[in-house]
């Protein structure tokens, strides 16, 4: 990427460069790596937003806890910006009711409500079921020349474990994938119009299913929303909905890619994929590796000034739209030795794939069971699975937040 492709820094330029164009994400890395060391705290567009981006690991990790920082708009917005807010429906209003869009106390009351639903226990209790699941995904692909890993892999697998995990139907799963793939894109007008009927749909599904638990409990994790309850507290009604497409988009727009852009960064580093097939034990140490290397989540989600700050001599203002960047802070020289070499033994490994604080990934421990399973399948099962096309041809998702690849070609046979 040429110098002058990225935008100017300064507030308001028309020409800032967009952080959700797909030849970004093709390799962000060598412009992340010129803004730690000369522009740390750097203007840019995220789809139709426009905001600072953090780029060194210390100020990332800084900001991902900073009590300066709000997550939800509504906390730095005052009486009159409010009241300029664009119209929007009542039960996309509902979904400002997740977690992730919170902020303490409720937040943490949030949190607290679904940590209990989802234990580790119940994680640990999947793994029989994922690699079962993952199994069967690959005898289906065994026998073929060629597939795209991401339709035929990454994306099924954990699409179907989140869909079980909250007892969601194959059938309404593979609904709730289409919508949850265009409630990520980039947010123009044009998709947020096109998304509204899909999300009406899906609200109205996930409501469904959450009356049904109600009347008849089972043991998934749609009857424990249903039924949680500590020290009298329980979940609204569109607390739950909002929880529920969380959990659902947070549970497989991730860990697609981490098990995609995972495995091409093992066949595009032969000697590494050598080791890890002769050493399959090391898997774990692995999949951290391939986290802070391949970064599923390019950023964090969006966080908001609460007051006006100066961060390395550039003003922040009270409002104004702050994007931590966990993959520069995840190729960041002062933190990691080597850190654009994938070493998959590296420790210590303090990357900050998913998050830090208060907000830190609720489901780190499925992703990381997932892709620790799939990976080893994968090898031990497709010993000559290869790039059906050259890297440089492979094209990448234009999503904000997220970094992942819109197909992944492999040749499976000899
Ligand atoms: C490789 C896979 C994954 C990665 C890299 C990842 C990354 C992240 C990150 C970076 C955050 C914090 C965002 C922020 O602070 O702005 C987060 C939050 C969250 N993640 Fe994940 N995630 C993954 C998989 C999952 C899975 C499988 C689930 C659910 C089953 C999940 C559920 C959540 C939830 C609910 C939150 C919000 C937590 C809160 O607000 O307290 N994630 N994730």
């Amino acid at each position: 990427m040429s110098t002058e492709s990225v935008g100017s820094p300064a507030a308001g330029s028309g020409r800032l460069f967009d952080i959700t164009r797909a030849e970004h994400k093709a390799d962000p890395f060598p412009l992340y790596a010129r803004l730690r060391k000369d522009q740390p705290v750097f203007r840019a567009k995220m789809g139709r937003m426009e905001g600072w981006l953090l780029t060194r690991y210390d100020d990332v990790l800084a900001a991902l806890k900073d009590p300066r920082l709000a997550k939800s708009v509504r906390q730095v917005e005052g009486a009159v910006e409010q009241s300029k807010r664009p119209w929007m429906p009542a039960f996309l209003q509902a979904l400002e009711n997740n977690m992730l869009d919170q902020d303490d106390p409720n937040h943490a009351r949030l949190r607290a409500l679904v940590h209990r639903a989802f234990t580790p226990a119940r994680v640990d209790r999947l793994q029989p079921r994922i690699a079962a699941l993952a199994g069967e995904l690959i005898d289906g692909v065994q026998a073929r020349g060629e597939i795209d890993l991401v339709r035929d892999f990454a994306l099924p697998l954990p699409l179907t474990v989140i869909g079980e995990l909250l007892g969601v139907s194959k059938k309404d799963s593979v609904r709730f994938q289409r919508l949850s793939q265009a409630a990520l894109l980039p947010p123009t007008t044009f998709n947020v119009l096109r998304m509204l009927p899909a999300m009406w749909a899906l609200t109205r599904m996930v409501r469904q299913l959450l009356a049904e638990r109600q009347v008849h409990p089972q043991d998934d994790l749609l009857t424990a929303l249903v039924q949680v309850e500590e020290g009298g507290d329980r979940l609204t009604v569109d607390e739950q909905v909002a929880m529920v497409l969380l959990l659902l988009i947070a549970g497989h727009e991730t860990t697609v890619n981490l098990i995609s852009s995972g495995m091409l960064a093992l066949l595009q580093h032969p000697e590494q994929l050598s080791f890890l097939r002769a050493h399959p034990e090391q898997i774990k140490p692995a999949v951290e590796e391939l986290l802070r290397f391949a970064n599923p989540v390019e950023t964090a989600t969006e966080r908001y000034a609460k007051e006006d700050f100066v961060l390395h001599g550039t003003t922040i203002r009270r409002g104004e739209l702050v994007l931590a960047v966990l993959a520069s802070a995840n190729r960041d020289e002062s933190q990691f030795p080597q850190p654009n070499e994938l070493v998959l033994t590296r420790t210590p490994n303090r990357h900050l794939a998913f998050g830090h604080g208060g907000h830190f990934c609720l489901g780190a421990p499925l992703a990381r069971l997932e892709a620790q399973l799939a990976i080893n399948l994968l090898l031990a099962r497709l010993p000559n699975l290869r790039l059906a096309v050259p890297a440089g041809s492979l094209r990448w998702r234009n999503t904000p937040v997220v970094r992942g690849l819109s197909a992944l070609p492999l040749r499976v046979g000899p």
